[in-house]
């Protein structure tokens, strides 16, 4: 299959509306990463998603919804009647935007979407080509994250096509992703609201919404929540290049090896070097994550070094990502860096 990338304009919008509709899945960009979107309540469209991306069937889809009304959802089955009420509260103040609310599911939802499991996740995008496409499909989309299982979300047209190619027929190139890592994800299921991936919307927000803080996913994982979410797995958002933490700043270099910084450091760059955050804004530094990553992959190194990341509102959930993308743990011995596999928590 020859995978096309056209800017979205009305035309090629259009053109997306109506291979969605008829059953295909195509690339589409969000605020937060690109997804990879088909038809959420036909099951043969959502089971081309799990396809494409080489995803196990148990690792359940978000839905897009149409509208940041979450009535409207609940009155076309998407969502059961009288879902807790804090989700009205948290919708109404978070959509459109990178919420993502687990609820109990409605009728209409296929268990293709959800691994069979009884709850949805659903949420309202917040950039502009995502919503026209809504509005011209009139139907959820479900659309996960528009890479391979395992690897490092895209976050503009070219990192879907070196995920996707051949495996997909268009890709709608809205530009670069705004946000740049997933949606927060938070259970709104008893016996207590639990956020199971963090993401630019942190647990204050949530807590000045609902009058108290959710719980973290680690609290109560296994509990709660027996499928873990596939932002859960150990290894995930990964580079094939081993990528290490490292426990202190890279004042050190060494040629076989790629770093990357979070500000820029003084002097000049060496090739070798890249930078998260030229401005040391935290929403800079997760707009570029997945890019950076990708380019420092693309050098074939021996293996890539981060360096930790400051306290911002968006650590947690940059420190997630790297987390997951990681094999192990550097530190500098005096005259190389030594690399420990195997830092998983
Ligand atoms: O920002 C985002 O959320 C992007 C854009 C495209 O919207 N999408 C995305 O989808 O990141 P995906 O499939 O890569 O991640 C969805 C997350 C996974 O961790 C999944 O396990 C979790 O949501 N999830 C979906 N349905 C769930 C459910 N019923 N219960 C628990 N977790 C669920
Ligand atoms: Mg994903």
């Amino acid at each position: 299959m020859k995978t096309a990338i056209l800017k979205s304009d009305s035309a090629s919008l259009r053109r997306a509306a109506d291979l969605l509709l008829s059953g295909e899945v195509v690339a589409i960009p969000t605020e937060t990463v690109y997804g990879l979107a088909a038809l959420g309540l036909n099951p043969q469209a959502v089971k081309k998603v799990f396809t494409a991306k080489g995803r196990p069937p148990t690792d359940p889809l978000i839905l897009h919804l149409t509208s940041p009304d979450l009535r409207q959802a609940i009155q076309a089955g998407i969502l059961k009647e009288n879902p807790p009420p804090a989700a009205f509260d948290l919708a109404s103040v978070f959509w459109p935007g990178p919420l993502t609310l687990i609820l109990p599911r409605g009728p209409q939802v296929p268990p293709e979407v959800t691994s069979g499991l009884d709850t949805v996740a659903v949420r309202y995008p917040a950039h502009p080509v995502s919503q026209q496409l809504l509005d011209l499909v009139g139907r959820p989309l479900a659309a996960p994250s528009a890479n391979r299982f395992g690897r490092i979300s895209p976050t503009d047209a070219q990192a879907v096509l070196q995920e996707l190619e051949g495996k997909i027929p268009l890709i709608l190139d809205g530009g670069e992703c705004p946000t740049g890592v997933e949606s927060t994800v938070l259970s709104l299921l008893p016996p207590e609201p639990t956020i199971l991936r963090p993401g630019k919307i942190t647990s204050e927000d949530i807590a000045r919404v609902m009058g108290r803080p959710p719980g973290q996913r680690s609290e109560n994982r296994a509990k709660n929540h027996p499928m873990p979410a596939p932002g859960m797995l150990e290894s995930h958002y990964a580079p094939v290049t081993p990528l290490y933490l490292s426990q202190e700043p890279l004042s050190h270099r060494q040629s076989d090896l790629l770093f990357i910084h979070y500000r820029t450091p003084p002097g000049v760059l060496t090739s070798n070097q890249l930078v998260l955050s030229p401005d040391g804004n935290s929403a800079t530094a997760a707009k570029n994550l997945y890019r950076v990553l990708r380019q420092a992959d693309a050098a074939h190194g021996k293996a890539i070094l981060i360096e930790p990341i400051p306290d911002s509102n968006l650590a947690l959930a940059l420190r997630d990502r790297i987390q997951r993308a990681s094999t192990g743990t550097a530190s500098w011995n005096g005259s190389i860096w030594k690399l420990r596999r195997g830092s998983k928590t």
